[in-house]
């Protein structure tokens, strides 16, 4: 894992204020790296073995957690918006200040599963379609699927100009008017296209789970809750991230053969 970052953004990412606050605290002196006043918040730190004070405490440098959330109907997936209300919005302000970001992106009008983090190499290994992370949704549709629906999802619709990867199409046992289907990638609109490309207008898209992550059916939507440790080393297995207690992932793509 890296680690080098800048003082001030270590500083407010660790929730101990924002980055305003953190620049007055250094130039009020209150900062000590390695036991040295510092005022300059553009200095690069290691965090693993650099002595980083505040006040004269130790700032504690722990991992932010990957969060779930519930995401409501009519909030864009952003972290700021003029005209729209955010999911960024909706996290707790703990979490805010750890500049947690959405893995991926769900349109204004889908619900569900929306992760966040902080670690760019989880949320890149999660949303690229090399890595064939598999993403659930329900979708309530104008008129039930076929047969030859779910054959024509296995090969691969036609999304204008580009061929979809293979997905899984089944029916919802609850409503004839569902479908559940899994798919590996997250090109924009993806499953409405999808569906589209069958004749199918998709009225309700939720998102149920991201491999191994299933949205906690406790969560009401707008909330949300960091994973439980198991949720975590299984969501960085699938997709070969990094991690505590996971150890060093693969390469993201295969080695070139030698010459
Ligand atoms: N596919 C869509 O069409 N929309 C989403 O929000 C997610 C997947």
């Amino acid at each position: 894992m890296p680690h080098v970052v800048r003082l001030d953004k270590l500083l407010a990412g660790q929730g101990y204020g924002t980055r305003g606050e953190m620049r007055s605290a250094l130039r009020g002196d209150r900062v000590t790296v390695n036991g040295v006043v510092t005022r300059s918040g553009a200095m690069y730190v290691n965090p693993s073995t650099d002595e980083v004070e505040l006040d004269g405490e130790p700032i504690i440098t722990a991992p932010a957690p990957v969060v779930m959330m519930n995401k409501p109907a009519g909030v864009m997936t952003a972290t700021g918006d003029r005209r729209h209300s955010v999911v960024a919005d909706l996290l707790p302000e703990k979490w805010r200040t750890r500049r947690l970001m959405p893995i991926g992106r769900l349109d204004i009008d889908t619900t569900g599963l929306l992760l966040f983090t902080d670690d760019g190499d989880l949320a890149h290994r999660l949303i690229h379609p090399k890595r064939l992370v598999d993403k659930l949704y329900r979708a309530t549709l104008d008129a039930p699927i076929t047969n030859e629906d779910i054959e024509a999802f296995e090969l691969g619709v036609p999304m204008g100009g580009y061929k979809a990867l293979p997905a899984k199409l089944e029916r919802d046992p609850i409503s004839s008017l569902a479908a559940l289907v899994t798919v590996h990638e997250g090109k924009y609109h993806q499953v409405k296209r999808m569906f589209a490309s069958r004749g199918r207008l998709v009225k309700a898209l939720e998102r149920l789970s991201i491999g191994p992550v299933r949205l906690d059916p406790m969560l009401r939507p707008g909330a949300c809750r960091s994973l439980t440790h198991v949720e975590e080393q299984a969501l960085r297995l699938s997709c070969g991230a990094s991690g505590p207690d996971v150890g060093q992932p693969p390469p993201l793509l295969p080695p070139p053969p030698p010459t």
